[in-house]
This record gives C-alpha cells, sequence and structure tokens, in this order.
C-alpha cells in the first residue's frame, strides 16, 4: 500500500451514510422502505434494522454513481490508489458488468477482439452488445485434469501474425482454479502492437496483497481490468470494481460504457460493502491474504495424504501456459476411488457438511478465503477422509472412477460462421438435439458454473463440441444458455 495507513483508514461512503443516519431526515426518496420501517417483520427480526438504514439513494450527503464527484468518487480514488489504477469504478452488476465494459470500450462493431475459449459469458454479452468481432484461440489443457491452462505469448503472438488489427486480448487470470497467464509478456505483446490488455479478474483481487500469490494484473501491465471482490474479499455479492491504468483506454468511452451497463438506481448497499473492503483490503490485505493461502496449503496437504485423493498444487505452474498459482485455490479429487468430480461435491454436500464451489468431471473446487477458519478446513479434509475410507470398503465393486466415466475432452475451437451479435439477431429454429451436430448453433451453450460458453452463437456445433455438450446433457448436468435448459432440443440458425 502506497498510502499512508491514515488515509486507507477513510470509508467516505460509509461515513456519509452514518452521517445521512444521524440527521435522518423524513424520506420522500427512493427506496420506499424509508429506513428500516417498511422491511417485512419477520426480515427485520432475522436480519436487525441498521442494515436496511444503509439502503438509500443519490442524496445531498451520498454522491452520485454515474456522475460521482463526492463520497463515490473519494471511495473509488482511495480503491484506485490501493490497487495502482489511474481510474477505478465501482461496479452494481459484478464483473459480469465489468467484463461487457471492457469489450465495449475496446472495439467497436466489427473490430476484431481476441477472445480465448476459456472466457466467461460475460465476454459474449459484451461482443453481442457491441458487435464487435471474436477471434477465438485456445489456452493450454493442463494434461490429465481436464481444465484449461494458462494462454501463452506465443498464441497472443500467433493470434496476432493473422490478425495484425486486433484492438485488444482479453485473459481470464487467474482462472477459476487459480491459474495465472502471463500476463507481463502478454501485455508487453499487445502493447507492441497498439492493442490492449484486458484481465477477467474476478478472482484475483486479493493477488495484490502478498508475495505468496501471483501479482496483479495492473502490476503487470494491464490496461483494464474487472475483479469480483465479493469473491474473494468481503464485500456484498453483486460488487465489484473496474480499474484502468496508463493512456490506451479511451476513457470517454469506458465511462459511457459505465451508463449502458447498470442500473440508474445503484445500491448503497453494495457500494457501501465495496468501500469497507477495500478498507480492509488497505489495511490487513496481506494477513487476509496470507491467511486464506494458509489454510488452503494445510488443507492441501492433509487431503494429498489420503490414499485416493489428489489435490493441485504449485506444481502446476511451468506447465501448460500456466505461470502463477493461487494456492488459496483447492482443486481436489477423488478419482482413483471411483469418484467424480460432481459425486465427491455431492458427497461432500450430503454427508460432509461442506458446501464446495463447484465441481467437474475430476475435480472439486473449494475457495478459501480470509474469512474461512481452521475449523471449516478441519471439516473438509475429515469429510474427506470419511469419503475415502467408504469408498476403499467398498472399492472391489465400486471400480474406478475411469472406468465408470470418461472425462470428456475439452474441445478444439468450432467453425466461426457468424459472429455473435450477427447470430443473436437472425431468424432461429428449433430442432432436437440430436440433429444438432453440423449445424450453427443459435444461443450459446455453457455449463454452469463455471459458464464458460463450450459453444458460441454463430459456431457451427461440431462433432466434438456435441460430444462434450452431449456428456454432460446426459449426465443431467446444469447448463447456462440454451432456451430449452432440457437441451432435448436447442436453437439453431
Ligand atoms: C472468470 C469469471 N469472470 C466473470 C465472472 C462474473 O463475475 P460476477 O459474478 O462478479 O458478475 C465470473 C463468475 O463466476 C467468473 O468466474
Amino acid at each position: 500500500m502506497k498510502d499512508g495507513k491514515y488515509l486507507q483508514e477513510k470509508m467516505p461512503l460509509l461515513e456519509a451514510i452514518e452521517e445521512y443516519n444521524r440527521i435522518r431526515p423524513a424520506y420522500f426518496c427512493i427506496p420506499g422502505h424509508r429506513y428500516e420501517k417498511g422491511i417485512n417483520g419477520r426480515w427485520r427480526e432475522l436480519v436487525g434494522d441498521a442494515i436496511f438504514r444503509f439502503d438509500l439513494t443519490e442524496t445531498p450527503l451520498t454522491d452520485d454513481l454515474h456522475s460521482a464527484e463526492g463520497a463515490i468518487r473519494e471511495a473509488e480514488s482511495l480503491a484506485a490508489r490501493l490497487f495502482g489504477a489511474d481510474e477505478t469504478h465501482f461496479l452494481v452488476n459484478g464483473t459480469t458488468c465489468g467484463n461487457q465494459i471492457m469489450v465495449l470500450t475496446a472495439a467497436f462493431e466489427g473490430q476484431k477482439i481476441a477472445v480465448p475459449r476459456n472466457a466467461h459469458k460475460s465476454m459474449l454479452m459484451g461482443l453481442i452488445m457491441g458487435g464487435a468481432r471474436p477471434v477465438y484461440f485456445m489456452p493450454e489443457l493442463l494434461p490429465g485434469s481436464g481444465l484449461h491452462g494458462g494462454i501463452t505469448p506465443a498464441a497472443v503472438e500467433a493470434m496476432f501474425r493473422e490478425n495484425p488489427d486486433c484492438r485488444a486480448v482479453i485473459a481470464v487470470s487467474p482462472t477459476y482454479y487459480g491459474l495465472c497467464s502471463d500476463l507481463r509478456e502478454i501485455g508487453r505483446i499487445c502493447h507492441d502492437r497498439g492493442a490492449l490488455l484486458l484481465v477477467d479478474e474476478a478472482h484475483g483481487a486479493h493477488c495484490y496483497f502478498s508475495d505468496l500469490l501471483p501479482a496483479g494484473a495492473l502490476a503487470q501491465g494491464a490496461d483494464m481490468c474487472s475483479q469480483s471482490i465479493h469473491k474473494v474479499a468481503g464485500s456484498l455479492t453483486q460488487s465489484s470494481m473496474l480499474h484502468v491504468r496508463g493512456d490506451r483506454v479511451d476513457r470517454d468511452r469506458m465511462r459511457a460504457n459505465l451508463h449502458l451497463v447498470q442500473s440508474t438506481s445503484p445500491s448503497y448497499l453494495l457500494m457501501t460493502s465495496l468501500d469497507a473492503a477495500r478498507q480492509d483490503l488497505a489495511l490487513s490485505g496481506a494477513a487476509m491474504a496470507e491467511k486464506a493461502v494458509s489454510l488452503a496449503e494445510y488443507a492441501r496437504e492433509e487431503i494429498r495424504k489420503i490414499p485416493g485423493m489428489s489435490c493441485m498444487g504449485r506444481e502446476v505452474v511451468g506447465q501448460a501456459g500456466v505461470s502463477g498459482f493461487d494456492s488459496s485455490r483447492l482443486t481436489f479429487g477423488a478419482w482413483e476411488l471411483g469418484l467424480t468430480g460432481f459425486d465427491l461435491k455431492q458427497l461432500l454436500w450430503e454427508q460432509g457438511g461442506c458446501d464446495t464451489e463447484l465441481a467437474d468431471y475430476k475435480n472439486v473446487l473449494a475457495i478459501f478465503t480470509f474469512a474461512n477458519d481452521r475449523e471449516d478446513a478441519d471439516r473438509l479434509v475429515g469429510a474427506l477422509r470419511r469419503i475415502a475410507a467408504d469408498c476403499a470398503g467398498r472399492r472391489e465393486t465400486a471400480g474406478r472412477a475411469g472406468e465408470k466415466e470418461q472425462i470428456p475432452p475439452l474441445p478444439s475451437q468450432p467453425e466461426y460462421v457468424l459472429s455473435p451479435r450477427e447470430a443473436y439477431f437472425s431468424e432461429k429454429k428449433r430442432v432436437s438435439w440430436s440433429a444438432a451436430e453440423g449445424l450453427v448453433a443459435g444461443e450459446m451453450i455453457a455449463p454452469y458454473p463455471p459458464g464458460i460458453p463450450v459453444i458460441y452463437p454463430g459456431e457451427r456445433i461440431s462433432p466434438e463440441v456435441w460430444a462434450f455438450i452431449e456428456t454432460y446433457r446426459r449426465g443431467g448436468r446444469h447448463f447456462h444458455g440454451p432456451s430449452d435448459l432440457s437441451l432435448e432440443t436447442v436453437l439453431v440458425i
């Protein structure tokens, strides 16, 4: 932290609302609940009253997100100083809208933007809104894991050789699983080509505070990045930040796009939570990050002692384009014991009293933050020990997961036929999913979580893509994108 402690101790928005509540004027604005008075009684009993007094609107004291010049501006400036940005904006629609803003800002309709195939679906939404032409490229595949690794500088170079007119490169770093790409080198390549590096740092806001973690995107040369403060720090769900650094980004355009994708009634609860989380990060970010890492490292070590269980660690660095690893992310599995990641997640929930973030065919992902404690880690490890012992007892009959289930290989790049925007606004017809192979997708299909589209609207459904999605469909997995969620049918163009 560059600033003195005193400066970052301030919480301008929280303090403005505190002052407003001290005055407690008769309230004739939106929202209609007037402090706590109009809130459902049972909810008030459960939650208490004070929180509802923070749910205010633009008032003489509380500033205006869309034209910030008071408390919100001050709070955003403190966040910018903390993260090393030149300009920071509070977001009330998550990194989802941060990603949309980055895409909308970097490329106009028809202009090219490089999109890795592990991009979150929010990037697609930005492409649909703005009409930029995606140039898709593949991240590396991490052998044996069924996961994307990083994107390599070589892949970015190759993309520019084919597309010298590309305006920007998107990177997801860290990924959901904590895998980071070499942003410094990728940024250098982008800037040599006059292009922007835009980083989806939804999972990486804590990386700025400890050497135990990979460096943050802005510190490595990103021009813009979007962070879900709610995912790794203490702010409320949906609250994120958008940072910009340097003079390559058209700031007027970025500011205009902030208006395009955010509510005109932004939540003061969310914004105050960002102000408060920023203060915590500023005053104790290192301790917070290090606590998360040390708890996860403890759990990792214990899980690795359980016969038949595996747990990803720093050994991934140097493989498959991975240049850094966020070790507060715990990716583990019991494949050798006959369990898919989906099975294991379910057992942890039903028998182990543990709720984990997501599963895929091979892995379960548990996210450790500063707010977890040793008891959480012990519960997870204890549950895994019990599950492993149960499985070992039944092992003769259960068979290995690999014999029952095949991890569907991540498909390679399907054929591009139309841009996402052209596809989105095209006439479509509904066909049976079983007959969809070879047709042009009219809608995105993304297993959820994590919400990474396997097929974008406008792409031809290759046999590989069809087979990958079919494995998920047959397994009864959850999707985002298809209008028929059972995927009996699909829209094509
Ligand atoms: C990589 C990635 N980017 C963006 C998002 C969207 O973030 P938010 O939930 O803050 O809108 C997610 C959500 O999980 C994500 O995993």
